[in-house]
């Protein structure tokens, strides 16, 4: 008589980011070491809707994976709650695939979908945070946001060393959806003169006037950092936010980018400074994972299998502190994390 193994499946949804595939490994070699089957979920929730999944993964196949970029499983923002039949499918795949568990790697989307799934229908899942956008409640951080926050720092760097040869401001334009983490972390790391964000959006004017109180010190060139998620926001009272014409996703999201070019139009025609723009973009998902992300998505990787193995469902893996802990998912998608004042506080230490 066979006997089999508990099985576990992985997916991972939403946008991808580094260090995707370490937890994947980390998930996958302690569950394996413990004599559990592994299996691969492909595409995030669509996989369990439409039933794609990948032959179980061994330790040959996780071998390699720690520094890669991306996620072997492949992403989507699927919404099983927004198609028809949605949930029905994912819960009758589960039992097809004769899963016992899974851990669902993703963002407030993702886990949002896996919180509801345990609490309606006892699906037995435990999350692992990841965003690059840092925005998850319950955890300091997430795995992708140190790499993001790197990239963007080192394009920061650069455009320094160009905006100095051309006495220009120079506007770099990066991602943050809902919050301004990634602008405020990398513009301090980077040096930046000026940084808007959605959170506390200051004006155009004042930022022009900070622009302006710096030159007047001597400096002729200037950085501006504006996450994707600002909304300009003038004097007046006058708000715009500026978004691309794209269909709203399954999970209510319009497509963002382009606020950074309006802000330097504006920029150069308030000031008279010649204005340049570079939009960061998708180069920030890319990639290797940083050493720091490397470790954090490892850490989450084990403690999701402890969870498993010790079937604690409907909990998430979260980092507090220098410590790996566990959380109710509930807990970590009831709000979104936005940047503290005093966080902003600092960057604003070194406006203008
Ligand atoms: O949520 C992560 C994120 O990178 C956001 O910062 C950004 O707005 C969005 O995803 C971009 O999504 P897409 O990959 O669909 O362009």
């Amino acid at each position: 008589m066979r006997t089999m193994a508990s099985r576990v499946g992985i997916l991972t949804g939403g946008g991808d980011c580094p260090g995707l595939n370490a937890v994947i490994r980390a998930v996958a070699r302690r569950s394996l070491d413990r004599g559990w089957d592994v299996v691969g979920v492909r595409e995030g929730w669509r996989g369990l809707v439409e039933g794609k999944y990948d032959a179980p993964l061994g330790y040959r196949e996780i071998s390699g994976l720690l520094p890669r970029g991306g996620t072997i499983l492949g992403t989507s923002r699927t919404n099983p709650y927004k198609i028809e039949g949605g949930v029905e499918a994912v819960l009758e795949n589960f039992a097809a695939i004769e899963l016992q568990a899974l851990v669902a790697i993703g963002g407030e989307d993702t886990l949002g979908v896996a919180a509801r799934l345990h609490e309606e229908h006892a699906l037995p899942v435990v999350g692992v945070p990841k965003t690059i956008d840092n925005d998850l409640s319950a955890t300091d951080y997430t795995f992708g946001f140190d790499t993001a926050v790197w990239v963007c720092a080192e394009a920061i760097d650069r455009l320094h060393t160009t905006a100095e040869s051309h006495n220009r401001v120079m506007v770099v334009e990066v991602m943050g959806r809902h919050t301004g983490w990634i602008a405020v972390m990398s513009g301090i790391a980077g040096g930046a003169d000026v940084i808007l964000i959605p959170e506390q959006p200051i004006t155009v004017e004042q930022a022009c006037r900070d622009i302006e109180r710096r030159h007047a010190r001597g400096k002729d060139f200037s950085i501006v950092v504006v996450s994707e998620g600002y909304e300009l926001t003038y004097e007046t009272g006058k708000r715009r936010r500026v978004m691309q014409s794209a269909p709203i996703d399954e999970f209510g999201h319009v497509r963002l980018g382009g606020v950074g070019e309006v802000l330097a139009k504006d920029i150069e025609e308030r000031t008279g400074f010649e204005t340049r723009v570079t939009v960061l973009g998708h180069v920030q998902r890319g990639g290797s994972p940083t050493p720091r992300d490397r470790v954090l998505a490892t850490r989450y990787g084990l403690k999701a299998a402890d969870l498993v193995h010790e079937g604690r469902f409907g909990q998430m893996a979260a980092l507090h502190g220098d410590a790996i802990v566990d959380v109710p998912l509930k807990d970590a998608v009831a709000e979104l994390k936005t940047v503290p004042p005093d966080w902003y506080a600092v960057a604003q230490a070194f406006f203008g």
